[in-house]
């Protein structure tokens, strides 16, 4: 098994990775190191900021991911701001401002970072489309999980085992790019 450094504080993102990752040969250890989470547009530029951050304090291989939910009424709002609102207006608050909306298309995007000392970081993006629930829905996962139904299912992320949500999920996506691209970095 080959270590790989999870750089994250959310322990739901290492199960998700550790089921995606370790059947390929990759044993997941999460690293609690903790970076500042800068205001940007995009989900990339937050995990580049992150990477520098951490490289300067851990000398070893690793990954981070940055992710965030873009609902289409809203304009992509919650988006590189999901963090911030989730702990705010929190499911709730998403529900009420999409009272009345019919058309509830949403998209979540994960942007995996691999970086090797020396080297420059690798970007690895995986998106899942669906839509947003009526209702939360669900007792699994974390986050936005109970009021997001992935296209192709009936249920929430919320009403899923890791890995059913794995099988559909934006971090599921880009984590099976990412194990193809180890291979040749390792
Ligand atoms: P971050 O990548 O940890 O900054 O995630 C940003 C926000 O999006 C957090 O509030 C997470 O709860 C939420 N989020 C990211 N990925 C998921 C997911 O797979 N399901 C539900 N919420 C997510």
């Amino acid at each position: 098994m080959k270590e790989l450094f999870f750089i994250t504080s959310n322990t739901g993102k290492v199960q998700e990775a550790t089921e995606k990752l370790r059947p390929l040969g990759f044993s997941v250890v999460q690293k609690n190191l903790g970076y500042p989470e800068v205001q940007a547009d995009s989900l990339e530029e937050v995990a580049i900021w992150g990477v520098s951050h951490v490289q300067e304090r851990f000398r070893r291989a690793f990954i981070l991911e940055d992710a965030g939910l873009f609902i289409d009424d809203l304009q992509g709002f919650p988006g590189v701001y999901s963090k911030y609102v989730f702990f705010t207006i929190g499911l709730g608050g998403i529900l009420q401002l999409l009272e009345g909306v019919e058309k509830r298309g949403a998209v979540f995007r994960s942007v995996y970072a691999y970086s090797e000392p020396g080297k420059k970081p690798l970007l690895i993006i995986g998106e899942c489309k669906g839509i947003i629930s009526m209702r939360k829905q669900g007792t699994h996962g974390f986050g936005y999980d109970p009021i997001f139904i992935p296209d192709g299912a009936k249920k929430t992320f919320g009403d899923m085992s890791v890995e059913e949500k794995n099988q559909f999920s934006h971090r599921g996506k880009a984590l099976e790019k990412l194990a193809t691209v180890l291979k040749d970095f390792q």
